[in-house]
């Protein structure tokens, strides 16, 4: 693996395309809408700014954002697009890598926090992100809630798609929180395939490591759009506040 991780200029090449469903204003819009109105009047800071998919359109908003991420093929994507040379960006590890300034918030995206893949790190990315915060600042992390009820007992694999020409198959090692996420698809005849690990998280742990970090949790959402968080929720945006002096 390079210094560009996972997300190298392969990936990078095609990840809008590949994540169009994300792209989509219907997702995006209550992402900005939802983290425009915490920031209030001050700087946000982006955990993993990728291509900028949340970043560009919040700093359209008129929110100052500066961002880290480890991938500098992912990076350029983002300067290649209009407003992208605006927005700041320090390239390193999220979980320990400081930036110049205190900003109202700090947030971390479509489940990015499980790249992080122990929790060693994952508790130093709370901790990170409380650093960087002003005094009532709040810290955002949207991720999935691990479906682990679909997994009968003494298998490992879940097939998350399957198609003709594409299958996605998650592997579980439930014993230690770990995932491997593997995509097969048919391109120009030929198989190809690519495999990323991840650390899922329990939304009550996160609690946890934000308390380790000093903040406590102000809200929890299914989604963006603030639907309430049930035991059917599949995903979850968090809030957690780090006290206000
Ligand atoms: C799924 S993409 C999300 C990008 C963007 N936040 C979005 O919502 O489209 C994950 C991003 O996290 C970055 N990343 C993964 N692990 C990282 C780490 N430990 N430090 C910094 N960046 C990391 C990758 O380079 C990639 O840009």
């Amino acid at each position: 693996m390079d210094a560009d991780g996972y997300f190298d200029e392969s990936v990078a090449a095609t990840y809008d395309e590949d994540s169009a469903e994300r792209f989509d204003p219907a997702v995006v819009e209550p992402a900005v809408n939802f983290l425009a109105e915490l920031a209030g009047s001050g700087a946000a800071l982006e955990s993993a700014i990728g291509t900028g998919r949340i970043a560009l359109p919040l700093a359209e908003r008129g929110v100052s954002v500066h961002g880290i991420d480890m991938s500098a093929a992912m990076v350029e994507r983002l300067r290649a697009k209009p407003g992208g040379d605006g927005i700041a960006v320090t390239i390193g590890d999220f979980a320990t890598t400081r930036v110049d300034g205190s900003f109202s918030l700090v947030y971390l995206v479509y489940n990015t926090i499980g790249n992080l893949t122990t929790q060693e790190a994952q508790v130093t990315c709370f901790r990170n992100a409380a650093g960087h915060l002003e005094p009532g600042g709040t810290f955002v992390i949207e991720v999935g809630v691990q479906e682990l009820r679909r997994l009968p007992p003494g298998e490992s694999g879940h097939v998350f798609h399957g198609g003709e020409d594409r299958w996605g198959i998650d592997e579980y090692d439930v014993a230690r929180q770990g995932l491997i996420s593997h995509h097969f698809w048919i391109q120009e005849g030929r198989a190809e395939h690519f495999s990323m690990p991840f650390r899922y998280v329990w939304p009550s742990e996160l609690d946890l490591m934000a308390q380790l970090a000093g903040m406590q949790l102000r809200e929890r959402w299914t989604g963006w759009t603030k639907e309430a968080f049930t035991s059917e929720s599949r995903s979850h945006v968090s809030v957690w506040a780090k006290p206000s002096g």
